[in-house]
Protein backbone atom coordinates (compact mmCIF):
# COMPACT_ATOMS: atom_id res chain seq x y z
CA UNK A 1 0.00 0.00 0.00
CA UNK A 2 2.91 2.43 1.01
CA UNK A 3 4.35 1.56 -2.24
CA UNK A 4 1.24 3.01 -4.52
CA UNK A 5 1.14 5.74 -2.22
CA UNK A 6 4.90 6.36 -2.35
CA UNK A 7 4.37 6.27 -6.47
CA UNK A 8 1.02 8.00 -7.09
CA UNK A 9 3.22 10.99 -5.19
CA UNK A 10 6.10 10.44 -7.33
CA UNK A 11 4.21 10.68 -10.44
CA UNK A 12 2.36 14.15 -8.98
CA UNK A 13 5.62 15.56 -8.61
CA UNK A 14 6.71 14.53 -12.05
CA UNK A 15 3.54 15.71 -13.61
CA UNK A 16 3.78 18.70 -12.45
CA UNK A 17 7.90 19.54 -13.61
CA UNK A 18 6.51 17.77 -17.36
CA UNK A 19 3.79 20.96 -16.70
CA UNK A 20 6.45 23.20 -15.89
CA UNK A 21 8.67 22.71 -18.69
CA UNK A 22 5.53 22.47 -20.98
CA UNK A 23 4.86 25.88 -20.11
CA UNK A 24 8.01 26.88 -20.75
CA UNK A 25 7.12 26.59 -24.61
CA UNK A 26 10.15 24.61 -26.24
CA UNK A 27 11.84 26.15 -28.71
CA UNK A 28 14.18 24.20 -30.70
CA UNK A 29 14.10 20.77 -32.00
CA UNK A 30 16.63 19.79 -29.44
CA UNK A 31 14.31 21.09 -26.27
CA UNK A 32 11.24 19.33 -28.07
CA UNK A 33 12.89 16.21 -27.97
CA UNK A 34 13.78 16.47 -24.60
CA UNK A 35 10.50 17.23 -23.65
CA UNK A 36 8.95 14.03 -25.50
CA UNK A 37 11.31 11.98 -23.35
CA UNK A 38 10.64 12.98 -20.36
CA UNK A 39 6.83 12.68 -21.27
CA UNK A 40 7.48 9.01 -22.69
CA UNK A 41 9.54 8.02 -19.70
CA UNK A 42 6.70 9.15 -17.53
CA UNK A 43 3.91 7.26 -19.68
CA UNK A 44 6.05 4.52 -19.68
CA UNK A 45 6.18 4.53 -15.79
CA UNK A 46 2.11 4.76 -15.58
CA UNK A 47 2.17 1.95 -17.64
CA UNK A 48 4.50 -0.12 -15.52
CA UNK A 49 2.12 1.07 -12.29
CA UNK A 50 -1.30 0.41 -13.71
CA UNK A 51 -0.03 -2.93 -15.18
CA UNK A 52 1.29 -4.23 -12.04
CA UNK A 53 -2.13 -3.12 -10.08
CA UNK A 54 -3.73 -4.88 -12.99
CA UNK A 55 -2.03 -7.82 -12.73
CA UNK A 56 -2.43 -7.77 -8.77
CA UNK A 57 -5.95 -7.44 -9.28
CA UNK A 58 -6.21 -9.87 -11.52
CA UNK A 59 -4.91 -12.25 -9.18
CA UNK A 60 -8.28 -11.95 -7.46
CA UNK A 61 -10.75 -12.43 -10.29
CA UNK A 62 -11.77 -15.73 -12.11
CA UNK A 63 -11.62 -14.14 -15.46
CA UNK A 64 -7.94 -14.74 -16.91
CA UNK A 65 -5.85 -11.68 -17.06
CA UNK A 66 -4.53 -10.76 -20.59
CA UNK A 67 -0.73 -10.54 -19.86
CA UNK A 68 1.06 -6.44 -20.13
CA UNK A 69 2.79 -7.84 -22.99
CA UNK A 70 3.10 -7.53 -27.03
CA UNK A 71 4.33 -9.07 -29.56
CA UNK A 72 6.37 -7.18 -32.65
CA UNK A 73 4.68 -6.09 -35.78
CA UNK A 74 2.53 -8.53 -37.70
CA UNK A 75 3.06 -11.48 -34.93
CA UNK A 76 0.03 -12.94 -33.58
CA UNK A 77 -0.68 -12.86 -30.01
CA UNK A 78 -1.97 -16.11 -28.45
CA UNK A 79 -1.92 -15.73 -24.26
CA UNK A 80 1.88 -14.64 -23.42
CA UNK A 81 2.99 -16.31 -27.10
CA UNK A 82 3.62 -14.49 -30.32
CA UNK A 83 3.28 -16.46 -33.80
CA UNK A 84 4.81 -15.33 -37.46
CA UNK A 85 3.21 -17.03 -40.57
CA UNK A 86 5.62 -16.86 -43.51
CA UNK A 87 5.17 -16.68 -46.71
CA UNK A 88 8.71 -18.00 -48.32
CA UNK A 89 8.87 -21.75 -48.33
CA UNK A 90 11.87 -24.12 -47.11
CA UNK A 91 11.87 -27.47 -45.82
CA UNK A 92 11.96 -28.12 -42.48
CA UNK A 93 15.77 -27.96 -41.52
CA UNK A 94 15.82 -24.57 -43.40
CA UNK A 95 12.63 -23.27 -41.89
CA UNK A 96 13.81 -24.49 -38.22
CA UNK A 97 17.09 -22.28 -38.86
CA UNK A 98 15.34 -18.81 -40.12
CA UNK A 99 12.85 -19.41 -36.96
CA UNK A 100 16.11 -19.64 -35.02
CA UNK A 101 17.60 -16.85 -36.80
CA UNK A 102 14.78 -14.26 -35.54
CA UNK A 103 15.26 -15.61 -31.68
CA UNK A 104 12.26 -17.83 -32.12
CA UNK A 105 11.78 -21.30 -32.89
CA UNK A 106 9.31 -23.05 -35.10
CA UNK A 107 5.85 -23.49 -33.40
CA UNK A 108 5.27 -25.53 -30.18
CA UNK A 109 1.18 -25.62 -30.08
CA UNK A 110 0.53 -27.26 -26.51
CA UNK A 111 -2.78 -25.68 -26.09
CA UNK A 112 -6.20 -25.96 -28.19
CA UNK A 113 -6.31 -21.88 -28.29
CA UNK A 114 -2.92 -21.85 -29.87
CA UNK A 115 -3.77 -24.29 -32.14
CA UNK A 116 -6.85 -23.09 -33.48
CA UNK A 117 -5.62 -19.70 -33.30
CA UNK A 118 -3.05 -19.97 -35.71
CA UNK A 119 -4.80 -22.34 -38.12
CA UNK A 120 -7.21 -20.05 -38.37
CA UNK A 121 -4.46 -16.91 -38.95
CA UNK A 122 -3.31 -19.18 -41.53
CA UNK A 123 -6.99 -19.45 -43.24
CA UNK A 124 -6.97 -15.67 -43.17
CA UNK A 125 -3.62 -15.16 -44.60
CA UNK A 126 -3.34 -18.12 -46.99
CA UNK A 127 -6.88 -19.18 -47.62
CA UNK A 128 -7.92 -23.23 -47.77
CA UNK A 129 -5.40 -26.00 -48.40
CA UNK A 130 -2.05 -24.58 -46.86
CA UNK A 131 0.37 -26.36 -44.96
CA UNK A 132 2.51 -24.84 -42.53
CA UNK A 133 5.73 -26.59 -40.63
CA UNK A 134 5.02 -26.54 -36.61
CA UNK A 135 8.00 -27.57 -35.20
CA UNK A 136 7.08 -30.98 -34.65
CA UNK A 137 8.79 -34.11 -35.94
CA UNK A 138 9.87 -37.81 -35.37
CA UNK A 139 13.04 -38.03 -37.31
CA UNK A 140 15.47 -39.17 -34.34
CA UNK A 141 13.34 -42.12 -33.83
CA UNK A 142 10.39 -43.13 -35.96
CA UNK A 143 7.03 -42.76 -33.92
CA UNK A 144 8.32 -40.41 -31.15
CA UNK A 145 6.93 -36.75 -31.99
CA UNK A 146 9.19 -34.31 -30.23
CA UNK A 147 8.71 -30.78 -30.46
CA UNK A 148 12.31 -28.97 -31.71
CA UNK A 149 12.92 -28.36 -28.07
CA UNK A 150 12.98 -32.08 -27.24
CA UNK A 151 9.85 -32.25 -25.18
CA UNK A 152 7.47 -34.83 -25.80
CA UNK A 153 4.11 -34.47 -27.36
CA UNK A 154 1.30 -33.89 -25.53
CA UNK A 155 -1.75 -32.72 -26.95
CA UNK A 156 -2.61 -33.61 -29.94
CA UNK A 157 -3.94 -32.15 -32.99
CA UNK A 158 -3.62 -34.77 -35.65
CA UNK A 159 -5.91 -35.76 -38.70
CA UNK A 160 -7.59 -38.65 -36.92
CA UNK A 161 -10.24 -39.18 -40.26
CA UNK A 162 -6.96 -39.44 -42.54
CA UNK A 163 -5.36 -41.87 -39.95
CA UNK A 164 -2.82 -39.06 -39.14
CA UNK A 165 0.27 -39.55 -38.93
CA UNK A 166 1.09 -41.97 -41.44
CA UNK A 167 4.42 -42.28 -42.19
CA UNK A 168 3.44 -42.80 -45.80
CA UNK A 169 5.83 -43.59 -48.25
CA UNK A 170 4.65 -42.81 -51.23
CA UNK A 171 7.21 -39.71 -51.57
CA UNK A 172 9.97 -42.45 -50.75
CA UNK A 173 11.11 -45.11 -48.04
CA UNK A 174 11.88 -41.93 -45.51
CA UNK A 175 8.44 -41.51 -45.13
CA UNK A 176 7.49 -38.42 -43.10
CA UNK A 177 9.06 -37.38 -40.31
CA UNK A 178 7.65 -33.81 -39.99
CA UNK A 179 4.51 -32.30 -39.43
CA UNK A 180 2.33 -29.31 -40.23
CA UNK A 181 -0.87 -27.55 -39.72
CA UNK A 182 -2.75 -27.62 -42.26
CA UNK A 183 -5.56 -24.36 -42.83
CA UNK A 184 -8.33 -26.62 -44.41
CA UNK A 185 -8.70 -29.44 -42.03
CA UNK A 186 -7.38 -27.60 -39.04
CA UNK A 187 -5.69 -30.59 -38.03
CA UNK A 188 -1.95 -31.89 -38.51
CA UNK A 189 -0.15 -34.37 -40.50
CA UNK A 190 3.43 -35.52 -41.36
CA UNK A 191 5.05 -34.72 -44.43
CA UNK A 192 8.23 -35.73 -45.83
CA UNK A 193 11.08 -33.28 -44.37
CA UNK A 194 12.20 -31.95 -47.75
CA UNK A 195 9.05 -30.94 -48.64
CA UNK A 196 8.90 -27.25 -49.13
CA UNK A 197 6.34 -25.32 -46.93
CA UNK A 198 5.75 -21.72 -45.26
CA UNK A 199 6.24 -21.78 -41.59
CA UNK A 200 4.87 -21.14 -38.07
CA UNK A 201 7.92 -19.26 -35.87
CA UNK A 202 7.02 -18.61 -32.33
CA UNK A 203 8.87 -16.75 -29.56
CA UNK A 204 7.35 -15.42 -26.11
CA UNK A 205 5.81 -12.14 -25.83
CA UNK A 206 8.10 -9.49 -24.13
CA UNK A 207 7.32 -7.13 -21.74
CA UNK A 208 6.68 -3.59 -23.19
CA UNK A 209 8.98 -2.12 -21.55
C1 LIG B 1 -6.95 -9.87 -3.07
O1 LIG B 1 -7.55 -10.64 -2.05
C2 LIG B 1 -6.82 -10.65 -0.84
C3 LIG B 1 -7.48 -11.63 0.12
O2 LIG B 1 -8.90 -11.59 0.02
C4 LIG B 1 -6.75 -9.23 -0.25
O3 LIG B 1 -6.00 -9.23 0.93
C5 LIG B 1 -6.07 -8.34 -1.28
O4 LIG B 1 -6.07 -7.01 -0.84
C6 LIG B 1 -6.78 -8.42 -2.62
N1 LIG B 1 -6.00 -7.69 -3.62
C7 LIG B 1 -6.54 -6.78 -4.41
C8 LIG B 1 -5.60 -6.09 -5.32
O5 LIG B 1 -7.71 -6.48 -4.38
C1 LIG C 1 16.89 -28.26 -47.06
O1 LIG C 1 17.20 -27.19 -47.90
C2 LIG C 1 18.55 -26.79 -47.81
C3 LIG C 1 18.71 -25.51 -48.62
O2 LIG C 1 18.02 -25.58 -49.83
C4 LIG C 1 19.44 -27.93 -48.29
O3 LIG C 1 20.80 -27.55 -48.21
C5 LIG C 1 19.18 -29.14 -47.41
O4 LIG C 1 19.93 -30.24 -47.87
C6 LIG C 1 17.71 -29.48 -47.40
N1 LIG C 1 17.48 -30.53 -46.41
C7 LIG C 1 16.67 -31.57 -46.65
C8 LIG C 1 16.52 -32.56 -45.55
O5 LIG C 1 16.07 -31.72 -47.70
Amino acid sequence: MMNRVKATVLFVLLGLLVLEISCQKPKTPEEEVAFLKVRLALMKDRYRLLCNQYSSLANNCSAPAIPCKECPDGWLQVEDQCFLLSKDRHNFSTSAQKCVDMGAHLAILTTREQHEAVEKEGRRIAGFHIYYWIGLSDSEIEGDWRWVDNSKLTTLFWNVHKSEPDNHQSQGPEGEDCAVVDSYTQSWYDVPCEFEYPRICQKGASPLL
